[in-house]
């Protein structure tokens, strides 16, 4: 399969170092991922298969261009060529969400889609704001969207409820969605450690963004739901319409008293399908022990579903951070070359 990867930021970079590790396996499943070309948004190189990639990420930690990348025999890239390629399978979509706009991945995604490339998107943006749209283009050009990384990542949500909730209306959704404002409250619970403190561990394991702002008001929680339940429970709900919560106005105090009580404080998305309609929140709930969701602590995401024939199912854990993001774009990838079909 030939990619195309564009955004260069944590996730894409963690990209190019895990298909440098994974590359043997990979081969031994039969599939080989030639990366044809790697862009930011001020453009990249073609064909830099014969270098090492990771020297590319060297260039840019040390503050140089993609697109200046030193070596002879090295094209330059633009959105404008790659959409243009015929020499490219998938094309991986990592730039910065917007959830305003969608752009600029709403324009590649579509772009690249109607081109005939596969897309595996980290970016919420897009789903977000035209996930249809995006589904009639991929399925016109017979090709696959796969979006496993903007709802947890790791953590098997929108593949579980697509795959192994099928033909079950889901009747709620109920989830730890955000790793970095659940590893803070884990932290100020069990290490009794300030907020600031836990929020600069966070950034240091790479959970939180650059500007955690969205990790800690709620808003990624509020849009990772937003897509859940707009694809799965098949509902067209705004991210304006959520009460959202985050966490920066508990204190270490409000935590405390509520372990005294054997609770804990989890930040908890939620979308429940009431008589009329289905009610979307993301706010702070002092769970129980006999909550499923009580032990999700640490770095580990969860979600639950309650469905009306296949019970109530949590699934918890899986990695957070670079890493397990861009684990979680190679195991779309993987499963578009076996043929699943997420569209
Ligand atoms: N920073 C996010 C988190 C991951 O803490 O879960 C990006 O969605």
């Amino acid at each position: 399969m030939r990619i195309a990867l564009i955004g260069f930021g944590g996730v894409g970079k963690a990209f190019i170092e895990l298909l440098h590790d994974k590359h043997e396996i990979l081969k031994s499943m039969g599939l080989t991922l030639i990366l044809k070309s790697v862009m930011n948004s001020k453009g990249g190189i073609y064909n830099p298969m014969g270098i090492d990639p990771l020297r590319l990420i060297e260039h840019v930690h040390q503050g140089g261009e993609l697109c200046e990348f030193p070596d002879e025999g090295i094209r330059k890239e633009t959105f404008q060529n790659l959409i243009m390629r015929r020499d490219v399978d998938l094309l991986i979509e990592t730039t910065p969400t917007n959830n305003k706009t969608g752009e600029p991945g709403l324009t590649h995604i579509s772009k690249a889609l109607e081109r005939g490339f596969h897309v595996v998107t980290a970016n919420k943006g897009p789903v977000l704001l035209a996930y249809k749209q995006l589904c009639t283009l991929a399925a016109k050009s017979h090709v696959q969207l796969g979006i496993g990384c903007t709802t947890g990542g790791a953590l098997p949500t929108i593949n579980a409820g697509r795959f192994d909730l099928a033909g079950a209306q889901i009747l709620s959704i109920e989830g730890i969605l955000n790793g970095t404002s659940n590893y803070i409250l884990s932290e100020m619970e069990e290490r009794d450690c300030s907020y600031e403190e836990a929020l600069k561990q966070a950034q240091q394991m790479g959970i939180a963004e650059t500007d955690p702002s969205l990790d800690v008001e709620g808003w990624d929680t509020a849009t990772k739901l937003l897509i859940l339940t707009n694809i799965l429970m098949e509902e067209e709900h705004k991210l304006r319409e959520i009460r959202v919560e985050g966490i920066t106005r508990l204190s270490p105090q409000h935590i405390q008293e509520a372990k005294k009580e054997g609770k804990r404080l989890k930040l908890i998305g939620k979308a429940e399908k009431g008589n009329n309609r289905t009610a979307l929140t993301v706010g702070i709930e002092a769970l129980s022990q006999d909550h499923p969701l009580f032990n999700v602590n640490s770095t580990n995401k969860a979600v639950r579903y309650i469905t009306d024939t296949l019970g109530d199912l949590t699934v918890i854990g899986g990695a957070s951070g670079t890493k397990s993001a861009a684990a979680s774009i190679l195991r779309d990838i993987i499963n578009i070359y076996k043929g699943y079909p997420f569209v």
